[in-house]
Protein backbone atom coordinates (compact mmCIF):
# COMPACT_ATOMS: atom_id res chain seq x y z
CA UNK A 1 0.00 0.00 0.00
CA UNK A 2 1.36 3.12 -1.05
CA UNK A 3 2.89 5.73 1.59
CA UNK A 4 0.16 8.09 2.23
CA UNK A 5 -0.72 10.99 4.71
CA UNK A 6 -3.92 12.21 6.80
CA UNK A 7 -3.93 15.21 3.68
CA UNK A 8 -3.88 12.34 1.01
CA UNK A 9 -0.78 13.03 -0.27
CA UNK A 10 1.05 9.76 -1.68
CA UNK A 11 4.89 9.69 -1.14
CA UNK A 12 7.16 8.52 -4.20
CA UNK A 13 10.04 10.46 -3.64
CA UNK A 14 13.15 10.19 -1.26
CA UNK A 15 16.09 12.49 -0.51
CA UNK A 16 18.67 11.57 1.13
CA UNK A 17 21.36 13.57 2.94
CA UNK A 18 24.70 11.70 3.09
CA UNK A 19 26.59 13.89 5.02
CA UNK A 20 26.28 17.60 6.52
CA UNK A 21 29.88 18.36 5.37
CA UNK A 22 30.57 21.11 2.60
CA UNK A 23 33.66 22.17 0.89
CA UNK A 24 31.68 25.43 -0.21
CA UNK A 25 29.61 27.53 2.82
CA UNK A 26 27.07 29.24 0.18
CA UNK A 27 25.46 32.13 2.38
CA UNK A 28 21.76 31.04 2.15
CA UNK A 29 22.94 27.98 2.89
CA UNK A 30 25.46 27.96 5.89
CA UNK A 31 25.99 29.95 8.72
CA UNK A 32 28.91 31.95 8.27
CA UNK A 33 30.50 31.04 11.64
CA UNK A 34 30.44 27.24 10.31
CA UNK A 35 28.62 24.41 12.06
CA UNK A 36 29.57 21.79 13.99
CA UNK A 37 29.52 18.54 12.01
CA UNK A 38 27.07 15.34 13.19
CA UNK A 39 29.90 13.20 15.03
CA UNK A 40 30.83 9.94 12.25
CA UNK A 41 29.29 7.54 14.74
CA UNK A 42 25.36 9.09 14.98
CA UNK A 43 25.56 8.90 10.86
CA UNK A 44 24.02 6.37 8.81
CA UNK A 45 26.46 3.88 7.41
CA UNK A 46 25.70 3.21 4.15
CA UNK A 47 24.76 -0.39 5.09
CA UNK A 48 21.72 1.20 7.13
CA UNK A 49 20.85 3.88 4.20
CA UNK A 50 20.48 0.83 1.59
CA UNK A 51 18.29 -0.87 4.26
CA UNK A 52 16.18 2.08 4.72
CA UNK A 53 16.07 3.31 0.91
CA UNK A 54 14.80 -0.82 0.73
CA UNK A 55 11.92 -0.30 3.17
CA UNK A 56 10.94 2.75 1.52
CA UNK A 57 10.95 0.83 -2.34
CA UNK A 58 8.58 -1.67 -0.64
CA UNK A 59 6.43 1.77 0.57
CA UNK A 60 6.34 3.19 -2.94
CA UNK A 61 9.19 5.32 -3.22
CA UNK A 62 10.24 4.74 -6.66
CA UNK A 63 12.67 8.09 -7.02
CA UNK A 64 15.64 8.69 -4.75
CA UNK A 65 17.99 12.10 -4.73
CA UNK A 66 21.06 11.90 -2.78
CA UNK A 67 22.17 15.11 -0.94
CA UNK A 68 24.25 16.34 1.53
CA UNK A 69 25.66 19.04 2.60
CA UNK A 70 27.95 17.55 -0.67
CA UNK A 71 27.39 13.99 -1.56
CA UNK A 72 30.60 13.69 -2.72
CA UNK A 73 32.02 14.25 0.64
CA UNK A 74 31.34 10.92 1.83
CA UNK A 75 33.90 8.36 1.30
CA UNK A 76 33.29 5.90 -1.15
CA UNK A 77 30.31 7.14 -2.62
CA UNK A 78 29.99 5.09 -5.77
CA UNK A 79 29.33 2.11 -3.31
CA UNK A 80 26.41 3.83 -2.24
CA UNK A 81 25.02 4.38 -5.25
CA UNK A 82 25.60 0.99 -7.13
CA UNK A 83 23.96 -0.53 -3.75
CA UNK A 84 20.94 1.72 -4.28
CA UNK A 85 21.02 1.61 -8.64
CA UNK A 86 20.59 -2.45 -7.04
CA UNK A 87 17.63 -2.06 -5.24
CA UNK A 88 14.24 -3.09 -6.69
CA UNK A 89 11.22 0.00 -7.19
CA UNK A 90 14.28 2.24 -7.23
CA UNK A 91 14.10 3.62 -10.74
CA UNK A 92 15.42 6.79 -10.20
CA UNK A 93 18.68 6.88 -8.54
CA UNK A 94 19.54 11.40 -8.94
CA UNK A 95 22.37 13.20 -6.56
CA UNK A 96 22.48 17.45 -6.64
CA UNK A 97 26.50 18.84 -6.09
CA UNK A 98 28.02 21.50 -6.04
CA UNK A 99 30.01 20.01 -8.73
CA UNK A 100 33.60 21.04 -7.30
CA UNK A 101 34.36 17.24 -7.55
CA UNK A 102 33.27 16.24 -10.81
CA UNK A 103 36.14 16.92 -12.62
CA UNK A 104 37.52 14.02 -10.88
CA UNK A 105 34.37 11.58 -9.90
CA UNK A 106 31.98 12.34 -12.82
CA UNK A 107 32.86 8.54 -15.06
CA UNK A 108 32.76 6.63 -11.98
CA UNK A 109 29.90 8.59 -10.74
CA UNK A 110 27.97 7.40 -14.21
CA UNK A 111 29.74 3.85 -14.11
CA UNK A 112 28.08 3.27 -10.47
CA UNK A 113 24.60 3.78 -12.20
CA UNK A 114 23.28 7.78 -11.12
CA UNK A 115 20.70 8.33 -13.55
CA UNK A 116 20.66 11.91 -13.43
CA UNK A 117 22.74 14.89 -11.86
CA UNK A 118 21.84 18.40 -10.38
CA UNK A 119 24.53 21.13 -10.16
CA UNK A 120 24.19 23.80 -7.66
CA UNK A 121 25.62 27.76 -9.62
CA UNK A 122 24.49 30.43 -8.52
CA UNK A 123 26.92 32.91 -10.60
CA UNK A 124 29.33 32.60 -13.81
CA UNK A 125 31.85 36.07 -12.29
CA UNK A 126 34.51 34.08 -11.02
CA UNK A 127 34.51 37.14 -8.04
CA UNK A 128 31.27 36.66 -6.90
CA UNK A 129 30.96 32.73 -6.91
CA UNK A 130 33.81 32.66 -4.62
CA UNK A 131 31.81 34.87 -2.11
CA UNK A 132 28.53 33.51 -2.75
CA UNK A 133 29.87 30.08 -1.92
CA UNK A 134 32.47 31.45 0.79
CA UNK A 135 35.25 30.20 -1.63
CA UNK A 136 34.28 28.02 -4.33
CA UNK A 137 36.02 27.86 -7.50
CA UNK A 138 33.58 28.42 -10.59
CA UNK A 139 36.57 26.95 -12.99
CA UNK A 140 36.28 23.78 -11.08
CA UNK A 141 32.54 23.79 -11.45
CA UNK A 142 32.22 24.58 -15.01
CA UNK A 143 35.20 21.90 -15.35
CA UNK A 144 32.86 19.39 -13.39
CA UNK A 145 29.74 20.06 -15.65
CA UNK A 146 31.95 19.55 -18.68
CA UNK A 147 33.10 16.61 -16.71
CA UNK A 148 29.48 15.29 -16.30
CA UNK A 149 28.78 16.19 -20.23
CA UNK A 150 31.54 13.72 -21.12
CA UNK A 151 30.30 11.34 -19.00
CA UNK A 152 26.97 10.94 -20.15
CA UNK A 153 24.79 12.07 -17.27
CA UNK A 154 22.63 14.72 -19.46
CA UNK A 155 20.94 16.30 -19.40
CA UNK A 156 21.91 17.88 -16.60
CA UNK A 157 19.92 20.02 -14.29
CA UNK A 158 21.54 23.16 -13.25
CA UNK A 159 20.23 25.19 -10.21
CA UNK A 160 20.46 28.56 -9.44
CA UNK A 161 19.18 29.95 -6.80
CA UNK A 162 18.69 33.78 -6.87
CA UNK A 163 18.84 36.84 -4.29
CA UNK A 164 17.49 39.96 -4.77
CA UNK A 165 20.65 42.70 -5.43
CA UNK A 166 23.43 39.94 -5.06
CA UNK A 167 23.05 37.86 -8.26
CA UNK A 168 19.66 38.54 -10.23
CA UNK A 169 21.41 40.49 -12.73
CA UNK A 170 22.56 37.08 -14.01
CA UNK A 171 19.36 35.92 -15.36
CA UNK A 172 19.95 36.71 -19.18
CA UNK A 173 24.00 35.27 -18.58
CA UNK A 174 22.97 31.89 -16.94
CA UNK A 175 20.51 31.47 -19.60
CA UNK A 176 23.16 31.89 -22.59
CA UNK A 177 25.27 29.50 -20.49
CA UNK A 178 22.75 26.66 -20.56
CA UNK A 179 21.36 27.14 -24.04
CA UNK A 180 25.59 27.40 -25.69
CA UNK A 181 25.39 23.34 -24.31
CA UNK A 182 22.38 22.60 -26.84
CA UNK A 183 20.24 20.40 -24.90
CA UNK A 184 22.73 18.67 -22.52
CA UNK A 185 21.82 21.61 -19.68
CA UNK A 186 18.85 22.36 -18.20
CA UNK A 187 18.40 25.51 -15.55
CA UNK A 188 15.88 25.97 -12.94
CA UNK A 189 15.92 28.90 -10.95
CA UNK A 190 14.78 28.33 -6.94
CA UNK A 191 13.48 30.70 -4.93
CA UNK A 192 15.52 31.18 -1.47
CA UNK A 193 13.90 29.98 1.38
CA UNK A 194 14.32 31.85 4.96
CA UNK A 195 15.93 29.74 7.30
CA UNK A 196 15.86 30.78 10.96
CA UNK A 197 16.78 34.34 9.40
CA UNK A 198 16.11 36.53 6.38
CA UNK A 199 19.70 37.83 5.66
CA UNK A 200 18.90 37.36 2.22
CA UNK A 201 15.35 38.54 -0.18
CA UNK A 202 14.75 36.02 -3.22
CA UNK A 203 13.10 36.76 -6.63
CA UNK A 204 9.83 35.28 -7.28
CA UNK A 205 9.53 33.51 -10.46
CA UNK A 206 6.85 35.54 -12.00
CA UNK A 207 9.55 38.76 -11.74
CA UNK A 208 12.45 36.38 -13.25
CA UNK A 209 10.15 35.64 -16.04
CA UNK A 210 9.02 38.96 -16.56
CA UNK A 211 12.68 40.05 -16.88
CA UNK A 212 13.15 37.20 -19.58
CA UNK A 213 10.31 38.92 -21.79
CA UNK A 214 11.94 41.66 -22.34
CA UNK A 215 14.20 39.25 -24.49
CA UNK A 216 12.49 36.47 -25.26
CA UNK A 217 9.49 34.62 -25.80
CA UNK A 218 8.23 32.04 -23.07
CA UNK A 219 5.71 29.26 -23.53
CA UNK A 220 4.66 26.59 -20.73
CA UNK A 221 5.33 23.04 -21.43
CA UNK A 222 3.60 20.02 -19.96
CA UNK A 223 5.11 19.31 -16.04
CA UNK A 224 6.81 16.26 -15.83
CA UNK A 225 5.13 13.19 -14.90
CA UNK A 226 4.89 12.28 -11.09
CA UNK A 227 5.22 15.96 -10.26
CA UNK A 228 8.38 17.70 -9.08
CA UNK A 229 7.88 21.34 -7.74
CA UNK A 230 9.38 22.81 -11.07
CA UNK A 231 7.11 24.42 -13.33
CA UNK A 232 8.81 24.19 -17.19
CA UNK A 233 8.96 26.51 -19.96
CA UNK A 234 10.65 27.11 -23.28
CA UNK A 235 12.67 29.90 -24.49
CA UNK A 236 11.52 29.77 -28.58
CA UNK A 237 14.68 32.08 -29.35
CA UNK A 238 17.23 29.36 -28.04
CA UNK A 239 15.05 26.28 -27.03
CA UNK A 240 15.92 26.34 -23.64
CA UNK A 241 13.81 24.59 -21.39
CA UNK A 242 14.02 26.39 -17.82
CA UNK A 243 11.89 25.41 -14.65
CA UNK A 244 11.24 27.49 -11.67
CA UNK A 245 10.95 26.02 -8.28
CA UNK A 246 8.98 28.63 -6.14
CA UNK A 247 8.13 27.48 -3.11
CA UNK A 248 6.99 30.97 -1.57
CA UNK A 249 5.30 32.49 -4.64
CA UNK A 250 4.00 29.52 -5.78
CA UNK A 251 3.66 27.29 -2.57
CA UNK A 252 3.59 23.68 -3.64
CA UNK A 253 2.86 21.45 -0.19
CA UNK A 254 -0.49 20.56 -1.72
CA UNK A 255 1.12 18.06 -3.67
CA UNK A 256 4.14 17.35 -1.75
CA UNK A 257 5.54 13.56 -2.80
CA UNK A 258 8.62 14.01 -0.71
CA UNK A 259 9.98 12.87 2.19
CA UNK A 260 14.04 13.85 3.72
CA UNK A 261 16.45 11.46 5.27
CA UNK A 262 18.51 13.21 7.60
CA UNK A 263 22.31 12.86 7.33
CA UNK A 264 21.24 11.47 11.11
CA UNK A 265 18.98 9.00 10.27
CA UNK A 266 16.25 11.46 11.45
CA UNK A 267 13.00 11.86 9.12
CA UNK A 268 12.24 14.96 8.10
CA UNK A 269 8.72 14.66 6.62
CA UNK A 270 8.30 18.34 5.75
CA UNK A 271 11.37 20.57 4.78
CA UNK A 272 9.56 23.69 6.68
CA UNK A 273 9.62 21.67 9.71
CA UNK A 274 12.17 20.37 12.62
CA UNK A 275 9.99 17.43 14.34
CA UNK A 276 11.95 14.64 12.99
CA UNK A 277 11.33 11.22 14.23
CA UNK A 278 14.92 9.16 14.10
CA UNK A 279 14.90 5.70 11.94
CA UNK A 280 18.18 5.54 13.26
CA UNK A 281 17.24 4.85 16.48
CA UNK A 282 14.62 2.82 15.76
CA UNK A 283 17.31 0.22 13.65
CA UNK A 284 19.70 0.88 16.07
CA UNK A 285 17.47 -0.93 19.08
CA UNK A 286 16.85 -3.63 16.49
CA UNK A 287 13.65 -3.02 14.70
CA UNK A 288 12.90 -6.01 11.89
CA UNK A 289 12.05 -4.43 8.39
CA UNK A 290 8.25 -4.74 9.12
CA UNK A 291 8.60 -2.89 12.42
CA UNK A 292 10.57 0.02 10.31
CA UNK A 293 8.09 0.14 7.47
CA UNK A 294 5.26 0.30 10.33
CA UNK A 295 6.77 3.37 12.26
CA UNK A 296 7.93 5.27 9.16
CA UNK A 297 3.94 5.23 7.64
CA UNK A 298 3.17 6.10 11.50
CA UNK A 299 6.05 9.42 10.24
CA UNK A 300 4.30 9.92 7.71
CA UNK A 301 1.10 9.87 8.72
CA UNK A 302 2.14 13.03 10.90
CA UNK A 303 3.24 14.91 8.22
CA UNK A 304 2.35 18.81 8.57
CA UNK A 305 0.54 20.34 6.02
CA UNK A 306 3.13 22.23 4.74
CA UNK A 307 5.51 25.62 5.24
CA UNK A 308 3.59 29.01 6.33
CA UNK A 309 6.19 30.94 4.33
CA UNK A 310 5.34 34.09 2.18
CA UNK A 311 7.70 35.98 0.34
CA UNK A 312 7.68 38.93 2.39
CA UNK A 313 6.53 37.36 5.39
CA UNK A 314 5.19 34.72 7.31
CA UNK A 315 7.20 31.89 9.40
CA UNK A 316 10.88 30.78 8.13
CA UNK A 317 11.98 27.17 7.64
CA UNK A 318 13.29 26.01 10.85
CA UNK A 319 16.70 24.28 10.94
CA UNK A 320 19.36 24.47 8.77
CA UNK A 321 19.72 23.29 5.22
CA UNK A 322 22.98 21.71 5.23
CA UNK A 323 21.91 18.20 6.59
CA UNK A 324 18.92 18.41 5.32
CA UNK A 325 19.82 18.54 1.50
CA UNK A 326 17.61 21.16 0.15
N1 LIG B 1 16.77 28.28 -0.38
C1 LIG B 1 16.67 27.72 -1.60
N2 LIG B 1 17.51 26.79 -2.07
C2 LIG B 1 18.50 26.41 -1.26
N3 LIG B 1 19.48 25.53 -1.42
C3 LIG B 1 20.23 25.49 -0.30
N4 LIG B 1 19.75 26.36 0.62
C4 LIG B 1 18.67 26.95 0.05
C5 LIG B 1 17.73 27.94 0.47
N5 LIG B 1 17.81 28.49 1.68
C6 LIG B 1 19.65 24.76 -2.67
C7 LIG B 1 21.05 24.65 -3.16
C8 LIG B 1 21.01 23.36 -3.93
C9 LIG B 1 19.83 22.61 -3.39
C10 LIG B 1 20.18 21.32 -2.77
O1 LIG B 1 19.22 23.44 -2.42
O2 LIG B 1 21.42 25.69 -4.01
O3 LIG B 1 20.84 23.58 -5.31
FE1 LIG C 1 27.27 23.21 0.28
FE2 LIG C 1 25.16 22.98 -1.27
FE3 LIG C 1 24.92 24.17 1.05
FE4 LIG C 1 26.29 25.38 -0.88
S1 LIG C 1 24.10 24.85 -0.92
S2 LIG C 1 26.95 25.15 1.27
S3 LIG C 1 27.20 23.69 -1.93
S4 LIG C 1 25.41 22.05 0.74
Amino acid sequence: MALTDKYGRVHTYLRVSVTDRCNYRCVYCMPAEGMSWVPRKELLTYEEIARIVRVFADLGIRQVRLTGGEPTMRADITQLIAALKATPGIDDLAMTTNGHTLPRLAPALAAAGLTRLNVSIDSLRPDRFAALTRNGNLERVLAGIEAARTAGLTPIKLNAVLLAGENDDEIFDLVEYAAAAQGDLQLRFIEYMPFEARWHRCVPAAEVRRRLATRYTLTRTPDKIGGGPSREWRIAENGLNIGFISPLSHKFCDSCNRLRLMVDGHLRTCLAHEDTPSLRDIIRKGATDAALAASIRTMVLGKPDGHHCEVDGGEVFEGVMTGIGG
